[in-house]
């Protein structure tokens, strides 16, 4: 018994070390932790559970057969996150360069498998050199099953991906089909394909990082969600994304108690809205000033600033925010804005995460970018996605409301629960001046005519009262009372239940 004891002792040890003190090192001269580090920071201390220690390759070409490593490269199990259960699969860049050969797909299978039957999120850690080359087609198979468990648990656990060292070639696409990726600035990259191949085929020039590094990613392409300084900085800030989730489409996110009171009036907001309709003011300072503790953890804040998304509680509970910014476009929705906020409404959508939507929204970008780049089948992700979330909705229009913009903005048509204007909402078809240049088109040439005109229609709409009249809003409210009417809403539709006719699924404008 004392030498089987002893021979486990050994072989754990042998595991722990993974690639070797010496590689381990490098990982730590590049300015990166080594795999069980990464998992340590994250977990709580003493609560990780390691599956599959033990598991080796089975490859045997090219002098594999002698060149096996405990665990194959990654290292999988369960643990807790201020004490709610997750899963993580973390690849160890030290044993053969992370990459992924079909033993090591399997114990990614199973955590996965296991995450889905019991219902809590997967956390991967990415650094891996992509597909075992030395195993050829068994590692691409390995990847497909990955991929097939992604599409499987997605809308069922939240699934997250930290890209923490390289991430490249078909490997990208597992993150892809994850609901957030997080990266780390000047050590981890995503491409399909490299510089070098970019090069030969397009003879352009760049760098890893330009390529597909974190900036990149959370700033040009919207791949990624968040870029952070090192890794420390991405675990400790996953820790604290964590806090906001339901472990499944089974739950509901976590309640933390907040000595914030829900009735708090914050007289500020009585002056946030300039006196001048095409001045901009900054969104942010309202979302701030009206949940919990000032606590918003924004989603993609460098990508598409048009419209914020991300996620605060609101007496204690998870809420997703979506605002138009007018400091950025003047609010105006276009592509971008419209994929990055319909994605995030159909992830609250899954994971019963009541949707905040602050309305300031003057329409959709006009011109040709915009027309030949879609923005009619991608605004209507935007649309598609508020229609069909059950989760309760609760709507306030602090200004600009115009066009196909104020239906999309989770109006009361949209099965907006609760819709409050403030009472400088200006809720119409268009702008005062682009209307009246349109209906009174003869009279252009009559400057006076033309002024009498728009201010007629002016205070014909540039109110919240004719919406109010038809009970397209429920209310007009102070904004200093903004969060104690959301809080009570919320309160009011913790209950609330609504199903969509069955279907296999839906087929939403990609
Ligand atoms: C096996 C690999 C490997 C791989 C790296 N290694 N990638 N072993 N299969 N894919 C090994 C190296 O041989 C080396 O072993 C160790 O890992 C560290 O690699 P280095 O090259 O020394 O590290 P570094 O200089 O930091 O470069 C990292 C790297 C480079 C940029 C990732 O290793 C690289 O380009 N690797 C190949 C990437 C690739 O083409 N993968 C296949 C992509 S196709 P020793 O023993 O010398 O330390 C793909 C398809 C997926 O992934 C399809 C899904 C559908």
């Amino acid at each position: 018994m004392q030498d089987i004891v002893e021979r486990l002792e050994d072989m754990r040890n042998r595991a722990r070390l993974g690639g070797g003190a010496k590689r381990i090192e490098a990982q730590h001269q590049k300015g990166k932790l080594s795999a069980r580090e990464r998992i340590d920071l994250l977990l709580d201390p003493g609560s990780f559970e390691e599956w599959d220690m033990f598991v080796e390759h089975r490859s045997s070409d090219f002098g594999m057969a002698d060149n096996k490593v405990p665990g194959d490269g990654v290292v999988t199990g369960w643990g807790s996150v201020n004490g709610r259960l997750v899963f993580v699969f973390s690849q160890d860049f030290t044993v053969f360069g992370g990459s992924l050969s079909e033993a090591h797909a399997e114990k990614i299978c199973k955590v996965m498998d296991q995450a889905m039957k019991v219902g809590a999120p997967v956390i991967g850690m990415n650094d891996s050199g992509g597909a075992r080359i030395q195993e050829g087609v068994a590692s691409l198979g390995g990847y497909a099953e990955v991929f097939q468990r992604n599409v499987m648990a997605s809308g069922v656990v939240p699934q997250i991906s930290m890209i923490m060292g390289p991430c490249a070639g078909g490997a990208v696409y597992s993150p892809a089909m994850t609901d957030f990726i997080f990266m780390v600035k000047d050590s981890s990259y995503m491409f399909v394909t490299g510089p070098d191949v970019v090069k030969t085929v397009t003879h352009e020039t760049v760098t890893h990082e330009q390529l597909g590094g974190a900036v990149t990613h959370t700033s040009k392409s919207g791949v990624a969600d968040l870029a952070f300084e090192n890794d420390v900085e991405a675990l400790l800030q996953l820790r604290r994304f964590i806090d906001f989730m339901p472990s499944s489409n089974r739950d509901v996110p976590p309640v933390r108690p907040t000595a914030d009171e829900a009735d708090r009036p914050e007289p500020s907001l009585d002056n946030l809205i300039p006196a001048n309709p095409n001045k901009p003011y900054d969104m942010k300072e309202l979302i701030e000033k009206v949940v919990d503790e000032g606590d918003f953890f924004e989603i993609q804040p460098d990508y598409a600033g048009n419209i914020i998304v991300g996620f605060a509680r609101m007496q204690g509970s998870t809420v997703g925010i979506v605002a138009n910014q007018p400091m950025v476009l003047a609010g105006c929705l276009d592509i971008e804005s419209a994929k990055k906020a319909a994605r995030f409404v159909r992830y609250c959508d899954c994971f019963n995460i009541p949707i905040v939507t602050f309305v300031d929204v003057p329409g959709f970008l006009p011109g040709t970018k915009q027309e030949y780049g879609g923005i009619i089948k991608h605004g209507a992700k935007l649309l598609f996605a508020y229609a069909e979330a059950t989760v309760p909705k609760v709507t306030v229009i602090t200004r600009k409301a115009y066009g196909g913009a104020y239906d999309v903005m989770s109006s009361k048509h949209l099965r907006g629960d609760v819709n409050y204007a403030w009472p400088t909402a200006e809720i119409a078809v268009m702008g005062p001046k682009g209307a009246v240049e349109i209906i009174f088109r003869a009279d252009i040439g009559d400057a006076d005519k033309i002024e009498a005109r728009t201010e007629e229609y002016r205070q014909k709409f540039a109110n919240p009262f004719v919406a109010a009249s038809r009970g397209y809003l429920d209310d007009i409210i102070k904004p200093r009372n903004t969060r104690r009417r959301i809080c009570r809403a919320l309160a009011m539709l913790r209950d609330k239940q609504l199903e969509n006719p069955w279907k296999k699924h839906d087929n939403i404008p990609l």
